[in-house]
């Protein structure tokens, strides 16, 4: 990793934020002006993305870290926790004071959400992307950036946690999901946004009530190798074939995240086969397809006398993070499910 410092005479006084460039739109390249949609990810350097914005330098001493180039949709366990170490490195040295992470906005609540469970730190880490190219015609990413360096340079968003920047939003890494597919305001909370960036400050409005970074029992530091615990996700509609679940077993799934139809429903034909996969030994996590609300123990099905955990108001793919961590600690489903409550 090849750091350039940057301190301008009279800088001192700036705060210093890393930017940690991992990829996706934000960084991406589009044939014309007109293609807002159409493009490709991946392809501009962290330094050209931030001579691009030149205003951040008012807010902060910038420097750039190229830690991937990789559309989002690609980033696996290998990469997760690649980013999570470098990351933690990053905010444990005392010459700085913030981290941003430019990241595909497809799975960028997952990354955020990980790196609140394991990164032990009160500094600001702030991940933003863009819905459109920077070559596009009115593209989000420059002002994103810039929101998201004012943010991870207040001394307000201290021990605030892992944050999204986003469309003006401050927004939380754990209940912050990406919403629609083609617009702007993509990403979005069913809580509500912790506050919002206008011209370069911060302005607080809600804080979150969970468990993250210092508070956390889980750390990336006491976890070893480049992969998780393996975790899939079945998704819940009508005329589900039981065998799809079988499959996943004898792949060697530790746990799978059921979305539910409604709230975490599960078809009477499927539910001897999450039953007897409980009993050889699987999680079973009954999560929702439904974007909103949360799923309710012992409401839809006999989650107590069945051994089940419910994913709570974490939707299925932050559900899978969750019970990956979970499972490097625990396979004990009382405290599995105490994890949902608390994180
Ligand atoms: N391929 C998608 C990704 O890298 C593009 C979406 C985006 O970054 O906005 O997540």
């Amino acid at each position: 990793m090849s750091l350039g410092v940057f301190i301008s005479v009279g800088a001192w006084a700036k705060p210093t934020v890393m930017i940690v460039a991992t990829g996706g739109t934000i960084a991406g390249a589009g044939a014309s002006a007109t293609n807002s949609a159409t493009y490709t990810a991946a392809k501009v350097p962290v330094d050209t993305l931030i001579n691009a914005v030149p205003q951040i330098q008012d807010l902060a001493n910038v420097k750039g870290v190229q830690a991937l180039q990789i559309a989002s949709e690609s980033i696996t366990d290998k990469e997760l926790l690649s980013i999570a170490r470098q990351v933690n490195e990053l905010v444990k040295r005392s010459d700085v004071n913030g981290v941003v992470i430019t990241h595909g906005t497809d799975t960028l609540e997952e990354t955020a959400f990980f790196l609140s469970l394991v990164v032990h730190t009160d500094k600001p880490i702030v991940l933003v992307g863009s819905m459109r190219p920077p070559s596009a015609l009115s593209a989000d990413g420059p002002l994103n950036l810039y929101g998201a360096v004012a943010l991870a340079a207040s001394p307000e968003s201290k021990g605030k946690g892992v944050m999204m920047f986003m469309n003006d939003s401050i927004l939380a890494a754990r209940d912050t999901s990406k919403r629609i597919n083609i617009h702007t305001n993509a990403f979005s909370s069913q809580w509500g946004a912790l506050g919002t960036v206008v011209e370069g400050k911060t302005y607080w409005f809600r804080q979150g009530v969970k468990r993250q970074t210092t508070q956390s029992e889980f750390n990336i530091e006491n976890i070893k190798g480049d992969s998780l615990p393996l975790v899939q996700i079945t998704y819940g509609s009508d005329s589900m074939l039981p065998v799809a679940y079988d499959a996943y077993a004898k792949a060697g799934v530790k746990a799978i995240i059921n979305a539910g139809t409604g709230n975490g429903s599960v078809p009477n034909y499927l539910v001897n086969t999450l039953k007897n996969l409980r009993q050889q030994g699987l999680i079973i996590v009954r999560a929702s397809r439904v974007p909103d609300g949360f799923v309710l123990r012992n409401a839809e099905q006999p989650d107590d006398q069945y051994d089940w955990v419910v994913a709570h108001d974490l939707n299925p793919q932050k559900a899978r993070i969750l019970t990956a961590l979970a499972l490097t600690k625990t396979s004990d489903t009382k405290e599995i499910q105490r994890m949902f409550w608390q994180y």
